[in-house]
């Protein structure tokens, strides 16, 4: 039976998800602002610090995985926490983790992205390659700039960023020379307290509910919590750097013919030389 970390574990699709690792037989070690075994506020440096340093005294330099599910919602007049939660609440806690998981041999992560990375219209570049950059400060300039506009914004940048750090890392030797599994899950909108709260949010809610959804509804967040414990599962042995989306079809629906998609031909030089360099590893 292995030990993971879990953070929102107190609530929502980390619980659930929490809760079948349990049942499983394994050891988890829930991270959360209350209600955890780690109680920490992955919004600020110290938080994350604290959370790194109680999940590795915890479980003694050694995981056999993590999901990192916690995460704020598209909150108006938040963009800064935004980021800070979703962004550097998973890429620093995984940085300070990573150690852990190498040492497992056969780790597996996965980080809850979300399909607003690619169904939200006019998400800023450039404050996703803030964010890549570690300056936050510069990603929050860039996202003011949009106005009431803005939470749905700040979330999907949060959440492109999380997964091309997750993308970038995974197939490196750091990780998947580690031996670490490191993927990200792409839900739709799934009926949790996030959601929930979404609702209750006026200006939020005609927009959730009109958003198009071809198999209709809600998700469950028991369904993606076992989506979750297949990719922590020996069956993601050969995955690597992908983002699962379990969405009712809406990234279809918006985006049928963007990807897969063709190498470039003004990418194609790029593309030898990382042969190159890799055949060299
Ligand atoms: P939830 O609100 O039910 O659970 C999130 C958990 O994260 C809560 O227990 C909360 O206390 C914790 N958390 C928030 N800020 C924290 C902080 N500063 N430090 C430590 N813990 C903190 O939400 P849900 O829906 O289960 O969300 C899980 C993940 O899924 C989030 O990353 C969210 O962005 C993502 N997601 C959710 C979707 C949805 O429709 N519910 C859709 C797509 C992605």
């Amino acid at each position: 039976m292995g030990v993971y970390a879990v953070t929102g574990a107190a609530s929502g699709m980390g619980k659930q998800a929490a809760d079948k690792l349990r049942a499983a037989g394994h050891t988890v070690i829930g991270v959360d602002l209350r209600e955890a075994e780690v109680v920490a506020d992955l919004s600020t440096t110290e938080g994350r610090a604290a959370a790194a340093e109680q999940v590795l005294e915890a479980c003694g330099g050694r995981l056999d995985g993590a999901v990192l599910a916690a995460g704020i919602g598209p909150t108006p007049r938040a963009t800064q926490l935004i980021l800070q939660v979703n962004y550097f609440g998973v890429v620093d806690l995984l940085e300070a983790l990573r150690p852990a998981l190498a040492a497992t041999g056969s780790a597996k992560v996965v980080v809850v992205s979300s399909n607003s990375t690619t169904t939200v219209p006019a998400v800023p570049g450039a404050a996703v390659r803030a964010l890549l950059a570690g300056n936050a400060a510069k990603a929050v300039r860039w996202l003011r700039a949009f106005g009431p506009g803005a939470p749905s914004i700040a979330y999907a940048a949060s959440k492109i960023a999380v997964s091309r750090w997750v993308r970038r890392q995974a197939v490196t030797p750091e990780w998947a020379g580690a031996g670490i599994r490191l993927n990200a899950l792409a839900p739709g909108a799934i009926m949790t307290p996030l959601l929930e709260r979404q609702l209750a949010t006026p200006g939020q809610e005609k927009a959730v509910r009109s958003f198009p959804v071809p198999v209709r509804g809600f998700g469950d967040p028991g369904q993606l919590a076992d989506w979750m414990l297949f990719m922590l599962s020996d069956a993601a042995e050969f995955l690597c750097g992908s983002v699962i989306f379990v969405d009712g079809g809406t990234d279809a629906y918006f985006r049928a013919d963007d990807w897969p998609r063709a190498v470039p031909a003004r990418r194609v030089l790029g593309y030898l030389l990382r042969m190159r360099s890799f055949s060299k590893t």
